[in-house]
């Protein structure tokens, strides 16, 4: 079946934070066939070379690459907006015991699948996740993303110090769990394993030294970990590891900075630190939502980009406070105009789709609209409120028309969800609610 899409086709011919909002175009049509995005064009051209297709008319609405969520943690999905701590607190009174719970494969796979329908009637096509310490809690989530055939990445959450019992694993056992599931997962469909220590507060030395050879020996996984987070976290990384010479170090040293490293939240770098992690060309991951909730910091996006760095967006749920990419660009919005510097609703959208694609290596495959990515894609309605709509009404270009949704928007404003070319998730008032998931693709 091939698909003939009509709307607001919006695409990126590069990275609008250094060609400017120009690096944005809007087409009115993209056609899909087995699951690749095979054209983008005028309608009337491409009705004309695609006769057969199934023409599904949006009308307004915008069709963009679906929202790639950079970092999250799906065992908080049942945890967010808990109130009133700040992270070792939080972690310690709402995460741990919350997380306690995923040795138990059934309850790992019931909110795998809460995760995944949330991120989905949210536009987010593609997650990037933190496991818990369980390899259950691995493999739920990878087989309800394999059941959805959705492109994902993950990993078991390595910690052997500092949390409470039957919350930790060892040097060897983080290792030889994350070796296994790794061979287990690694390239199986759309999945991709990630390496993943909590955060150098929990892992000691030799497990962090562990991980880095696991690393070395499969370098063509993501390594994701926590960085620079809250000052208390900082000062008391410089406790536990008095011979690091920053935060960074104490992976740096270990084998775990490098190309395809993700550090969350990179809040208070040092000049050093974002110096090195510059040259390893390493990604960061802003969480913008997760930093105001739970009183973090501000992160320097207008100074980090413009210094060259690889930089995703990220809920960072259940610290974060959405489910939405929507909701996460108009933090990072608030949050840079905390830092002196309004980013474009384009730099916005980018960051969402193609930039997190970018942070996680995979942006000739998904984040964009173009001939020969993988068809995943977010139906965005424009006016999907009263208090939305009659801001757009006034607009006189697409960012204008755009930039209401972004600051207000949220599940409302998905007007449809596609995964490898399937709708998955179709929110027309004038339609039955129900949808049947797309088969898994090949293994
Ligand atoms: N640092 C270590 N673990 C976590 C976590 O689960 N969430 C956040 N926000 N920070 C962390
Ligand atoms: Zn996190």
């Amino acid at each position: 079946m091939t698909d003939l899409l009509l709307g607001q086709v919006l695409r990126f011919t590069a990275d609008p934070f250094v060609a400017g909002p120009v690096a944005a175009v809007v087409d009115e049509a993209v056609v899909i066939n087995a699951g690749q995005i095979v054209a983008v064009g005028s309608a009337n051209a491409l009705r004309r070379s695609h006769p057969q297709a199934r023409v599904t008319d949006y009308g307004r609405a915008l069709i963009s690459a679906g929202f790639v969520d950079a970092h999250a943690h799906y065992p908080q999905t049942a945890i967010i907006a808990s109130w009133g701590k700040r992270l070792i607190d939080w972690l310690n009174t709402y995460t741990f015991p919350e997380e306690m719970r995923f040795s138990n494969l059934s309850y790992a796979s019931a909110v795998a699948n809460r995760h995944l329908d949330l991120t989905v009637s949210n536009g987010t096509t593609s997650v990037c996740s933190y496991c818990t310490i369980h390899p259950e809690s691995v493999d739920a989530f990878f087989a309800a993303a394999a059941a959805r055939n959705q492109r994902v990445w993950a990993g078991k959450t390595c910690m052997d110090r500092n949390a409470p019992e039957g919350l930790r694993d060892t040097a060897q056992t983080a290792h030889d769990d994350s070796a296994r599931l790794l061979a287990k997962w690694h390239g199986r469909g759309r999945a991709s394993y990630v390496i993943t220590p909590r955060f150098s507060p929990t892992s000691t030395e030799a497990q962090l030294e562990a991980l880095g050879a696991l690393w070395a020996a499969n370098s063509g996984c993501l390594m994701q970990t926590h960085l620079s987070e809250q000052t208390d976290e900082i000062a008391w990384v410089r406790q536990l590891f008095p011979d690091a010479r920053d935060y960074l170090d104490t992976y740096e040293r270990h084998g775990l900075l490098g190309r395809g490293a993700l550090f969350g939240h990179a809040i208070w770098l040092e000049d050093r630190e974002k110096a090195r992690i510059l040259e390893a060309d390493a990604s960061l991951i802003h969480c913008p939502t997760s930093n105001t909730f739970i009183g973090s910091g501000l992160f320097d996006m207008g100074g980090l980009k413009a210094a060259g760095h690889r930089i995703g967006l990220a809920t960072d749920t259940g610290g974060g406070s959405s489910f939405s990419m929507l909701r996460t660009m108009a933090a990072a919005y608030e949050v840079a105009q905390l830092r002196d510097r309004a980013l474009h609703p384009a730099e916005l959208w980018w960051l969402a789709t193609t930039g997190s694609a970018r942070a996680l290596h995979a942006d000739s495959l998904i984040g964009n609209i173009t001939v020969g990515a993988e068809a995943d894609l977010v139906v965005v309605n424009l006016a999907s409120t009263p208090a939305i709509a009659q801001a757009t009404a006034r607009a006189n270009d697409i960012w204008q028309a755009v930039f209401p949704t972004i600051m207000m928007g949220d599940d409302r404003a998905i007007r449809a969800t596609w995964v490898a070319g399937h709708c998955v998730h179709d929110n027309d008032p004038a339609k039955p609610a129900s949808q049947t998931p797309p088969a898994p693709g090949p293994a």
